[in-house]
């Protein structure tokens, strides 16, 4: 039995439009170029130095958002290695405009998930809670469109050997796939292009087959909004010749070594703050007897960070 109603995904999907539209290329070409122009190309430029992530300093917050308006992600460096605070993401995100967290079934009861090496969770096929390597996606790609994930934090309370992430802005990714063929944004786009199977436990399916779109605009926003995973095992894609090239060049992007795609090692005490960009993760040492084991608090949320939606990114009058 669903757990959930089972509206159809494609129902409530959102065409492309502002910039994203593809009928429309002088709109796409003036948000390319002024996105191109200023992105960053160094994962230094990403990097905000803060002194407390729980309360931060109206300029650090103000640089943060300025990175996450211009890359869809930050990354933040404070001082609190090792500090095990779970409140410091909640706080954190509410001074960035993101209040709506999302819950998650294995997330503690607060919304925020810690993830460090938990084998309960692990035998239950959940990769996440393991020290195995996670492959390219979004977050929530399993998730129906009004509960759709439009940023998270993930904060470093302690680091491992390993566990580096990859991190690709999914406007980049929408940019690359159309200046190389229009076609594969308008596969993308299509309501019925991926489907997640449905999830079961022990023979109850605890959430329904997920059918919808890799690319979609929030209606609310007009910002871009990407579901994607790069797992292939039981994934159903459309059949088509464009949708299988499609593919086949986001993969090809993803794997090779797009002077686009950041790799940065949280450290203690460092977190990242995006709009549920592309990522993945490489796998990392467990727990010794003289390493304690890697822990990251995750929260992930409805809302963006404040101002960086495409709309808010046009005004001419908005200062950088
Ligand atoms: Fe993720």
């Amino acid at each position: 039995m669903n757990v959930d109603m089972p509206m159809p995904d494609a129902a409530i999907s959102a065409a492309l439009r502002g910039p994203f539209a593809l009928d429309d290329d002088t709109a796409y070409r003036r948000w390319r170029d002024q996105k191109l122009a200023r992105y960053p190309r160094r994962v230094e430029d990403l990097i905000v130095e803060v002194h407390d992530p729980r309360k931060l300093r109206a300029s650090e917050a103000a640089e943060l958002r300025r990175v996450c308006r211009i890359a869809n992600l930050a990354i933040y460096a404070s001082p609190l290695a090792g500090v095990a605070d779970k409140n410091l993401p909640r706080r954190l995100g509410a001074q960035l405009g993101l209040a709506r967290h999302v819950a998650n079934p294995l997330a503690d009861d607060d919304g925020i998930s810690s993830l460090e090496v938990v084998p309960g969770k692990m035998t239950r096929g959940y990769i996440p809670y393991s020290s195995q390597r996670l492959l390219w996606h979004t977050d929530g790609y399993y998730n129906a469109m009004p509960d759709s994930i439009r940023a998270f934090i993930l904060h470093c309370v302690q680091p491992a050997d390993g566990g580096v992430n990859r991190l690709l802005d999914h406007e980049i990714a929408y940019i690359l796939l159309r200046d190389a063929d229009p076609e594969y944004v308008r596969a993308l786009a299509a309501d019925d292009v991926m489907t997640i199977p449905a999830n079961t436990e022990s023979g109850v399916a605890t959430r329904p087959a997920r059918t919808g779109p890799v690319f979609s605009v929030d209606a609310a926003d007009g910002s871009l909004h990407m579901r994607y995973t790069a797992r292939t095992r039981s994934i159903e894609w459309r059949s088509d010749d464009v949708t299988r090239a499609a593919r086949q060049f986001l993969e090809q992007l993803l794997t090779g070594d797009s002077q686009y795609v950041f790799t940065h090692r949280l450290a203690g005490g460092e977190g990242l703050v995006c709009n549920n960009v592309l990522h993945d993760r490489t796998a990392f040492t467990p727990a010794t007897a003289d390493q304690p084991g890697r822990l990251i608090y995750r929260i992930r949320y409805r809302d963006r960070v404040a101002g960086t939606a495409a709309a808010a990114d046009h005004s001419a009058t908005h200062p950088w």
